[in-house]
Formats: C-alpha cells, structure tokens, sequence
C-alpha cells in the first residue's frame, strides 16, 4: 500500500502537490501523463489529434498497470484516469488514492492560459467545467479521501494530505 495516486480534474493540482508530497515521504515522484509522453514521443495534444482519446486511454491503462509493479511512489494521474472502473480498481487496490477537487471558477482561472489540454477544446467555461466533472463524479468518488484546494496552497494541501497518509501507513 505504498504508492499514492492523485486523482482529479484538470487543474486540480495533482502534480505541483504530488512533487511536494512525494519529496516529504522520501518517495518517487511520477506523473502518469510524462509517462505516455516519453513512450509514444509526441505531445498529449499530438496522440489526441492523431490516433484518438480511445488510443490515449489505452496507452494511458498500460503505463497505470507499469506503475502497480512499483513501490513507494507518488502518481499524478492524468484527469480522465478515474472513468475507467478498471483503473480504479488497480489503483484503489494497489494503493491510497486521494482524490483532489476544487470549484470550477477556480479552476477556470488556473486553466484559461491551457492549450496543451485537448479535452478543453479552447472553449472554457464555469459551465463546461461543472458538466465535465458531474459526468465523471462518480470516478471521482471511487477514493480513499477527497480534498479541496480550492483557496489553499501547495503546503496547506501536502499538509492535510499527511496527515491521512501517516494514519494509514
Ligand atoms: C485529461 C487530463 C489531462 C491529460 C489529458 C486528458 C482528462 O491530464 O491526461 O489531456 O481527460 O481530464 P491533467 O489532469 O494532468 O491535465
């Protein structure tokens, strides 16, 4: 039960949290989406555009499973890793996982600048973003905590998030 997976929506904060997090336990750090990165060689946006989203879950399902050989590791999952019942499945057996939230204005504001998101489509909104996460809440759920960050900072999230992970370990 060593490894760590963050999950949530884009913007939520998983990777700036899960490289503090995981410098604090002693552990690895790894972010699922620099994963499928180095192993197809081309951008997210790239393996979108060109071979699908299914390609991209796909890819995405593999280096997941890569990582459950693992051991002592913090795991920013990319957004959508959490639709997939089988993805949290491995997760939830392999390890903690934390899932992050935040309102979608504020996720809004940290995502308007984004164009290397595929999913956003250019077009953002408080609307899109409130429907986006509703059809995944239930993915979401599936954790052995949720956190909000809206309004807090990197240290505040690590900070709560240590205190659970110390409970369990
Ligand atoms: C996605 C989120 C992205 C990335 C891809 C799809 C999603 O990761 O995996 O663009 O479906 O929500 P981040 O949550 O790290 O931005």
């Amino acid at each position: 039960m060593s490894t760590i997976f963050l999950t949530g929506f884009m913007g939520t904060g998983k990777s700036s949290v899960g490289k503090v997090l995981a410098e604090r336990l002693g552990y690895d750090f790894v972010d699922l989406d620099s994963c499928i990165v180095e192993k197809e060689g081309c951008s997210i946006r790239e393996i979108f555009s060109k071979q699908g989203e299914a390609y991209f879950r796909k890819i995405e399902r593999e280096q997941l499973l890569c990582l459950l050989e693992r051991e002592f590791l913090v795991v920013s999952t990319g957004g959508g890793i959490a639709i997939d019942p089988e993805n949290r499945l491995d997760m939830r057996r392999c390890g903690i996982v934390i899932n992050l939230v935040a309102e979608p204005e504020i996720l809004l504001n940290r995502l308007k600048e984004e164009t290397e998101r595929p999913l956003l489509h250019g077009a953002k909104s408080v609307e899109m973003i409130r429907k986006m996460i509703s059809e995944r809440e239930h993915g979401y759920a599936d954790a052995d905590i949720r956190i909000d960050t809206s309004g807090k900072n990197v240290e505040d999230v690590v900070r709560e998030i240590l205190v659970y992970v110390e409970s369990r370990l």
